[in-house]
């Protein structure tokens, strides 16, 4: 019966134990998108707090998918140097590190409208209620460029020292928006079936393992169903996890696709108060780990440590993703790991997430408010 505190290896990497700490954008780059001396500190004190494998933050690999002007680049070399200084620092304290890498999509509008460009996905939507800014449809040569800069970053990512490359295929950016018949319209060969709606994601594959080679793992957050009625369904997410896996996809992480419009149809469900709320994507994720041969990844309202312990011993997934409670808390894996079971301090309020978006850097809100008062 495999236990958290156990070895996993996904591919060649080992990693020390199944905790990893789900991809958390921390708005603590330069506006270069270069890695500086505060992010350096954070992965190091989360390699030291035993989360086994650190996902960071998404890291754009094409000046077209930017959201933000405090983000990590992997889009040119000129980030490879900083980044190296991350992965230094995560493997002096023995864990292992992957880079997410990130297109925005449509979801790019925001920030590039503070550059006077427009940002561009599978297709515009009219009448939204789930985007509203302006935007349009990508055509393919664009495409065909956003592929290989994501091959272009992987290679990258093996340079500066990363142990993998993690695809933002989840929640509401450009693979998810793809994958969902809600966002993608396209009448051409990049919409309609599912395979059209998955070809995206299978270029990508095929044009990242041609430039890192077939020993890297190249690993996979994917969003399995839409957060509202009319986008993509689990029995889709389902399949499309199936073929990511046969294609070659190392390791699986199992999330939402895109968001609906309150905390409960997205990623970061707020209000898990008691046990019965924790783990929320759990179904889709024990089901999916049963269908595939690759390391699975549960996250999503995780909390309790016994609970973890039994869904890794019932094989409901390999390994155990956290983000909120590793903000407040980035060595609470080691206190598990010393035999303290306590429960994270975190509440799930979003206020981190609230502040990131005005343009904080990461921190516990509830944290930093208690040591003011
Ligand atoms: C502040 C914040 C930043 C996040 N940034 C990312 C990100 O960069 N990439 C990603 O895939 N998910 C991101 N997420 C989602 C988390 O990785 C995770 O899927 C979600 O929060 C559920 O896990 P949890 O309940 O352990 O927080 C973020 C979540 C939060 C709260």
């Amino acid at each position: 019966m495999p236990t958290l505190f156990e070895p996993v290896k996904i591919r060649e990497m080992a990693v020390p134990n199944r905790f990893v700490r789900s991809a958390t954008y921390d708005g603590c780059a330069d506006t270069s998108g270069h890695v500086t001396g505060a992010q350096v500190a954070l992965f190091e004190q989360l390699a030291a707090g035993g989360s086994g494998l650190i996902v960071t933050g998404i890291a754009y690999v094409h000046d077209s998918g930017r959201i933000s002007a405090y983000q990590n680049s992997i889009a040119d070399d000129n980030a490879i140097d900083g980044l190296k200084r991350l992965t230094d620092a995560v493997h002096d304290k023995g864990a292992r590190i992957a880079v997410q890498l990130f297109h925005a999509g449509r979801e790019a509008a925001g920030f590039l409208k503070t550059k006077n460009r427009q940002a561009a996905g599978p297709s515009v939507v009219a009448g939204d209620p789930y985007f509203q800014r302006p935007y349009r449809a990508m055509t393919e040569d664009e495409i065909y460029e956003i592929i290989a800069a994501f091959g272009d970053s992987a290679e990258r990512a093996r340079k500066a020292g990363f142990d993998a490359v993690q695809l933002h295929a989840a929640h509401a950016y450009l693979p998810a928006q793809f994958l969902s018949p809600h966002a993608n319209r396209r009448q051409d060969d990049w919409g309609g079936s599912l395979e059209n709606r998955l070809r995206l994601h299978s270029e990508i594959y095929g044009n990242i393992r041609e430039k890192v080679g077939q020993d890297y793992p190249v690993l996979a957050k994917l969003g399995v169903a839409d957060g509202f009625d009319g986008g993509l369904v689990f029995d889709e997410g389902k399949q499309a996890a199936q073929l990511l896996a046969r294609w070659g996809f190392d390791g699986l992480e199992i999330s939402s696709g895109l968001r609906g419009k309150r905390y409960s149809e997205t990623e970061f469900k707020t209000g898990i108060s008691r046990p019965e709320k924790e783990a929320y994507f759990r179904q889709w994720c024990r089901q999916i780990r049963d269908l595939v041969d690759v390391p699975v990844m549960m996250v999503g309202g995780l909390r309790s440590p016994d609970l973890m312990a039994e869904i890794v011993a019932n094989h409901e997934a390999d390994m155990i993703s956290l983000s909120r409670p590793l903000i407040r808390e980035p060595d609470i894996i080691r206190a598990w790991q010393s035999g303290d079971r306590k429960a994270p301090d975190c509440i799930s309020c979003n206020k981190c997430l609230e502040a990131l978006y005005k343009g904080q850097q990461l921190h516990c809100a509830q944290q930093k408010s208690r040591a003011e008062g």
